[in-house]
């Protein structure tokens, strides 16, 4: 098991827990191998791939993940209840000796009295009763006093003594709700080092929510108060304003090892192309001015520092954007390239698609190289992202097999709809306020379910006026409610595409009858 030593930070992932968790971010069982398969590149020490009791959706995820992916140790999330804690064992079982077992209880006042409605005893019994029992499946558990920040710090110290007691290798230090600030965070965990005589029998890991855009921050001040364990996410995404940012914490301590003297095992070239997928999977855009995988983050606007960068890089820029994975030389493939180049770029960008899938996205990838001159990776990320998100393996899935919309300034909008599930192609057409309008509307006369938009987004793949524009919706059916994605050059096409993928996401789980 891969301990901290005095100056190595364990780079704990919860992109697939608390990063899904994120309203908007849901991703298919695919999706999230996917992800998984990268944070295994990016080299974290820790995945935690979901909360196994939350649903059998997760479980199946965690228990696939932990059965495939090689590296990393494999942690679930449990409540300190014996049926989340056998369930998670059970997934994350196939990892064997890398499994791990995370459970939380929350400690503060305000969750004792108003959530959990038990005193201070009850607390500490039940927490220290879970990490025995989670321990009979597992020797790594992890215990996480939820809502630390808000706790008694006295209080506070005692539990995380009795969990490490109890047999906790892992203590997470959590601010559920980003309520901290750094002096105050690094004087907490100061304190705990000072007070817990058993302290140094576990590793303390931090997990820091950005409600005051501080996550980052906090984690920074944890750390040189003797944290060694950092919980993230790609992107920082997760409940509310996010978790701290693996890309932005990794490369601090890179970019200033000279103040934080601290290390981590991640490769750092891969942070980019990590950026790049949680984004494209998970329909969460990146903002254009974030740090380390922004648009603009290596992009010098202003006269004067493009002067100095000319004259010597180091001016204006303290990180090398090769040193993130943005080498500058992306490859661009044309109508004249062929099925391996295509079929070993996606290699090259992590994707593993099925020969049947391969071959529908190396026509479509034809297709858009007619329409368009260049296709870059993002647009073959797009590609690779539709074939997964299209995957209803075994389902009988609707699928989009003619459209035809006609609509302008002065005409009512039409859409005429062919659908085609397994041998059966039913037609219809329908008006609407504008061409998605009735796209989505004539969707629903035909499947007979009715979906309502709750949000909607679109955003261009690449640059260009002929850029395939990539749509993810957010769509209630009755209380199931599902998010879908699809690009195309053809934005009417990508809409009726994304709602489609939705339609098919509910009628699939309401057929195995499962809650998405
Ligand atoms: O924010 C939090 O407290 C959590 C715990 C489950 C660790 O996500
Ligand atoms: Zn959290």
């Amino acid at each position: 098991m891969k301990t901290a030593k005095q100056n190595r930070v364990i780079i704990f992932d919860t992109t697939l827990r608390d990063g899904e968790q994120c309203p908007g971010a849901s991703l298919n069982q695919r999706e999230k191998i996917e992800i998984a398969q990268q944070l295994a590149r990016l080299n974290v020490d820790v995945i935690e791939a979901g909360f196994p009791i939350a649903s059998p959706d997760d479980f199946c995820s965690v228990k696939a993940i932990a059965a495939t992916i090689k590296g990393p140790r494999i942690a679930g999330l449990a409540r300190c209840l014996n049926k989340d804690i056998e369930r998670c064992a059970e997934a994350v079982t196939p990892a064997g000796k890398r499994a791990r077992i995370h459970v939380f209880l929350a400690t503060s006042k305000i969750h004792r009295d108003f959530k959990l409605r038990k005193d201070k005893a009850e607390i500490l019994k039940q927490a220290t009763t879970a990490v025995r029992y989670a321990r009979t499946f597992c020797e790594d558990v992890e215990f996480s006093p939820e809502d630390a920040t808000r706790t008694e710090r006295d209080y506070l110290a005692e539990v995380v003594r009795a969990v490490i007691d109890a047999g906790a290798a892992t203590v997470n230090i959590p601010d559920t709700v980003g309520y901290t600030v750094p002096m105050e965070f690094g004087a907490l965990i100061g304190y705990l080092f000072e007070h817990v005589p058993n302290i140094g029998k576990a590793v303390i890991n931090v997990h820091c929510h950005n409600d005051l855009g501080l996550a980052v921050a906090n984690t920074l001040a944890a750390l040189a108060a003797g944290a060694r364990g950092v919980e993230c996410t790609i992107n920082g995404i997760g409940e509310r304003a996010g978790n701290c940012a693996i890309e932005e914490l990794v490369m601090a301590l890179h970019t200033r090892h000279d103040i934080l003297g601290l290390t981590t095992d991640i490769h750092t070239q891969e942070l980019y192309r990590s950026s790049r997928l949680v984004s494209r999977l998970t329909g969460m855009v990146v903002q254009r001015n974030k740090a380390i995988v922004g648009a603009n983050a290596f992009a010098h606007e202003a006269g004067i520092h493009q002067d100095g960068i000319l004259k010597e890089r180091s001016t204006y820029e303290i990180m090398r954007p090769q040193d993130i994975g943005i080498d500058g030389s992306e490859l661009v493939l044309g109508k004249h390239s062929g099925r391996h180049a295509f079929a070993d770029r996606l290699t090259k960008m992590g994707f593993t698609l099925k020969p049947e899938e391969l071959d529908h996205a190396y026509r479509r990838f034809i297709d858009l190289a007619d329409k368009k001159k260049n296709v870059y990776d993002d647009d073959i990320l797009a590609i690779a992202r539709d074939e997964m998100e299209g995957d209803f393996a075994g389902f009988g899935a609707y699928q989009l097999d003619y459209l035809h919309v006609s609509t302008g300034t002065s005409t009512i909008p039409t859409a005429t709809v062919r659908l085609r599930k397994g041998k059966d192609v039913i037609q219809d057409a329908a008006c609407g306020d504008g061409p998605v309008d009735a796209s989505l509307k004539t969707i629903d006369r035909i499947t007979g379910v009715q979906g309502k938009l709750l949000e909607y987004a679109i955003q261009a793949v690449t640059i260009g006026k002929d850029a395939q524009g990539e749509v993810s919706m957010r769509v209630a059916f009755g209380d199931d409610v599902v998010s879908g994605k699809a690009a195309s050059t053809d934005i009417v096409q990508a809409s009726a595409t994304a709602y489609l993928n939705c339609v098919n996401r509910v009628l699939m789980s309401r057929a195995l009858g499962k809650k998405k």
